[in-house]
């Protein structure tokens, strides 16, 4: 039984025993997920290219955390980080394909094609090289776990920009194409897709979280209730976990319903009763 997770909650710890490797784990909703993973039992390596916060988050979690530095768009780094996993740990069961970057501009005559490329190649290209080094260690085993961090952009337009958006989309693809190869294998694929979650710099500035907050209670779908990290960490712990061992090719959508629902005429129909 996990001592801190016992102390805090009282169900069983749902990754005990497991080894999980998050990319994009030193900040964020990658960072929360370590923690959460850990809290549950696993032994997690957060892979990222921020050495300072990833370093300190796994000394704070205590010794089955550890930090590699990672570049996930380094076909070398990607691979190193599992065999260096495997060696501590034994295998490799969660890959938490979590690293990603947001374009700054919005318009597509604006986007230049470096810009295009760094967002495809850190978002893309490098949850394909997670999930390639995942599955070269998983299939002998005949079991395991890889899930992508896409985006609610893959379900709805208009909530970010093009080239991040064709990023996301790709990994959804990738994602159901490695549901049907891997499945064979015994291993599972599914993407966590999020709304707006308020993380990296700008989440240490309580000015910027109060407008954050301020925005998303109003263009929010589900009241009462701003989106967290931790919430798309718990997410991503429902499908790491035995709970989802038969879920695989799912794009788990965690929105409050945004990308469901269109207020349009309910907004114009209360506007013209006022
Ligand atoms: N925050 C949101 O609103 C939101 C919404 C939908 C999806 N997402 C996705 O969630 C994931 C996590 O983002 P976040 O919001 O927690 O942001 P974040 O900036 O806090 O975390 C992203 C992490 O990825 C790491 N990273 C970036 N490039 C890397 C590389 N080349 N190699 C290894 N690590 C790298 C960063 O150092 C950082 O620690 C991303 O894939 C993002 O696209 C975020």
């Amino acid at each position: 039984m996990n001592l801190k997770l016992s102390a805090n909650c009282a169900v069983s710890p749902r990754l005990q025993g497991k080894v999980a490797i998050v990319t994009g784990g030193a900040s964020g909703i990658g960072a929360s997920a370590v923690s959460l993973f850990n809290d549950h039992g696993a032994k997690v390596v957060i892979a990222d290219i921020q050495d300072d916060l990833g370093n300190a988050l796994a000394e704070s979690l205590g010794p089955d955390v550890t930090y590699i530095h990672c570049d996930v768009t380094d076909e070398d780094h990607v691979h190193g980080l599992v065999d260096a996993a495997v060696a501590k740990h034994g295998r490799v069961d969660i890959m938490y394909s979590n690293a990603g970057v947001v374009e700054r501009t919005t318009s597509i005559v604006d986007v230049d094609k470096g810009e295009l490329q760094r967002t495809l190649s850190v978002n893309l290209a490098g949850a394909f090289l997670a999930a390639k080094h995942a599955a070269r260690v998983m299939a002998p085993a005949r079991k395991g776990c890889i899930i992508f961090t896409a985006s609610a952009c893959t379900e709805v337009a208009g909530i970010a920009g093009h080239a991040y958006v064709a990023s996301k989309y790709g990994i959804v693809g990738l994602m159901k194409s490695l549901a049907v190869e891997l499945g064979s294998h015994g291993i599972r694929a599914n993407c966590v897709s999020p709304f707006g979650v308020l993380t990296g710099i700008a989440a240490r500035d309580e000015k910027t979280k109060l407008m954050f907050d301020g925005m998303m209670s109003a263009v929010g779908n589900l009241k009462g209730k701003i989106l967290t990290a931790e919430d798309v960490a718990k997410a991503a712990l429902y499908l790491a976990s035995e709970e989802a061992s038969y879920v695989s090719g799912l794009n788990l959508v965690v929105d409050g319903g945004y990308s469901v629902v269109n207020p349009t005429l309910n907004n114009i129909m209360s506007a013209g009763q006022s």
